[in-house]
């Protein structure tokens, strides 16, 4: 029997790279988006209405995937969106906005699929967190809040399902090109006391999503997550993906220094 895979937020960079990888290698893959009838016709995948914002989206999904599948082999949870913007710049409204996609929106589709696993007491849940759910970078306050709360989250969830044969994983990729900075939202409150720090940030910043490599080994991790029987937790993906936690679980100083000096060049 074919196995059925869930990828959320496939309409678009890694998600939907994944799902047509998957589909390909054989996999029944059901996508979703938003606004699914946008891209249905051009997919080989069947695509679902659902927005992890929204509560009553959810539950309707719920019903409707497993009305269509009768198991769910692997949830991964994609989608999501990135705020930009200096912390005291971005207000607590547009903070919460990211939490609720990011975090609780994932946190609740989750909820939603776990009574399905449960039951049949097997599945594997893998989720896109970010390099800046292990570390944390000037510029991206709420992005990593919300990347470091699914770490937290999904490392305690890993020990309870163990006894129900659910595996649970992270991805944590660096930054790949796929839609994310299109699809981005920025900080709206600026203070003009940050104007000469927030230029050079951009700047920055922009020199880092130039430097951001075609999303191929994200992809390629998520298809051996899908395979692997038993995979471990963590899995950073791209170019100092590993190197920048460890340098800055050893020394904090040298990882921020290091930050501090790359940012500096940028400067007028
Ligand atoms: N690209 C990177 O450099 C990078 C690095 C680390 C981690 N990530 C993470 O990778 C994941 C995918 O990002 P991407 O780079 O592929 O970005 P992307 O091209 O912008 O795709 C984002 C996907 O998320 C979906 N989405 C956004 N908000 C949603 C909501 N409220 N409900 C349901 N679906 C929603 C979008 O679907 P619709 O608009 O069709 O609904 C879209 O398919 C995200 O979690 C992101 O944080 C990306």
């Amino acid at each position: 029997m074919k196995k059925n895979i869930l990828v959320t937020g496939a309409s678009s960079g890694f998600g939907l790279l994944v799902a047509n990888e998957l589909h390909k290698r054989g996999y029944n893959v059901i996508g979703t988006s938003r606004n699914p009838e946008k891209n249905q016709s051009s997919l080989p995948f069947k695509m679902l209405a659902l927005d992890i914002t929204d509560d009553h989206s959810i539950k309707s999904f719920g019903k409707q995937l497993f009305t269509e599948i009768k198991q769910l082999d692997v949830l991964i949870n994609n989608a999501g969106f990135y705020l930009s913007g200096l912390a005291e710049e971005t207000s607590i409204e547009q903070g919460k906005q990211q939490l609720e996609t990011n975090f609780w929106g994932t946190v609740k589709l989750t909820n939603e699929i776990l009574p399905y696993f449960r039951k049949q007491r097997f599945g594997k849940i893998i989720t896109l967190s970010s390099i800046m759910g292990l570390i944390s970078l000037p510029g991206g306050a709420y992005y990593a809040a919300s990347k470091h709360a699914l770490e937290g989250y999904f490392r305690a969830l890993r020990f309870e399902l163990k006894e129900f044969n659910i595996k649970v994983s992270m991805i944590e990729p660096v930054g790949f090109k796929t839609n994310i900075v299109t699809n981005s939202k920025v900080a709206e409150n600026k203070i003009s006391d940050y104007d000469e720090y927030r230029t050079t940030l951009e700047d920055y910043t922009k020199y880092l999503f130039t430097k951001s490599e075609e999303p191929t080994a994200v992809v390629e991790t998520l298809l051996k997550l899908v395979e692997n029987e038993n995979p471990h937790f963590n899995h950073p993906v791209g170019k100092g993906s590993t190197l920048f936690p460890a340098v800055q679980f050893f020394s904090f100083k040298t990882f921020e220094n290091a930050i501090i000096k790359s940012i500096n060049k940028f400067k007028k």
